[in-house]
């Protein structure tokens, strides 16, 4: 049973929409969470798709007032904390910005798309799918995946809105700092090779103060702003 708690003032449920993305920012106000069982049109990152079949997963996006870049890493910290848990044994691991990785696959990801005031965060989690498309199937994987059993999606997204009242509670109270060490914490690409998008070789410093991941490129310090960042293929 999903509780309106602090950050979510009304819900909707749907069976299929194209993007919970879309919806939700269509509808234009905070406090909005939506979800759907499947999603038709799903949208990733950097205009990738996102494969949304029905039932077995989690697609739920948040509406908040405002915009801040910030919100991605702190919604990644939450959904981490969230799906770690339920993983148990199996390495979860937390990618700058925002991925949720399970054995070094993904298992979640989250998309923020900010418009006329309102952000969207907008969370997909990998929950009982254990059949992916080809183009996928290496590098994806999910919760039942991993652990060898199944999850209620219900129960799953509850656990991700308690860690997220929880973190976005913290980030209010305390800024960003409890977010850099929390990824310091469960990400290992800190101090490891890595490459830039354009192939570069770099090194992983930090989390900026400001949310941005600080490589080394030589002897040279970079920001990253957006993007993804690549680890060395032997790591992560
Ligand atoms: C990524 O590429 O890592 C981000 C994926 C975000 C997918 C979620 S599923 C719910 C919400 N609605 C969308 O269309 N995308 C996000």
């Amino acid at each position: 049973m999903i509780t309106l708690d602090g950050l979510v003032k009304e819900r909707v449920t749907l069976a299929c929409v194209d993007s919970t993305n879309r919806y939700a920012l269509e509808a234009g106000r905070p406090g909005l969470l939506v979800s759907a069982d499947e999603q038709t049109a799903g949208r990733g990152r950097k205009g990738r798709a996102w494969f949304s079949p029905p039932g077995e997963n989690i697609y739920m996006t948040l509406t908040l007032a405002g915009a801040d870049p910030r919100w991605a890493l702190v919604t990644g910290a939450a959904v981490h904390t969230a799906v770690a848990v339920l993983a148990g044994d199996c390495p979860c691991l937390l990618k700058w910005p925002n991925d949720i990785l399970i054995e070094g696959k993904k298992a979640g990801g989250i998309l923020c798309e900010a418009r006329g005031g309102i952000t969207a965060i907008g969370i997909g989690v990998n929950v009982n799918q254990t059949v992916w498309p080809a183009e996928i199937a290496a590098t994806a994987i999910s919760l039942a995946g991993a652990t060898g059993r199944s999850f209620a999606p219900a129960e799953v997204m509850q656990a991700i809105l308690a860690a997220l009242e929880t973190w976005f509670a913290l980030y209010r109270t305390e800024g960003l700092e409890p977010v850099r060490s929390y990824f310091r914490a469960h990400s290992r690409m800190r101090g490891s090779p890595a490459r830039l998008e354009d192939g570069t070789p770099c090194r992983v410093v930090d989390i900026s103060p400001e949310g941005y991941l600080e490589v080394e490129v030589g002897h040279e310090r970079r920001l990253i702003t957006s993007g993804d960042i690549l680890p060395d293929p032997d790591r992560l």
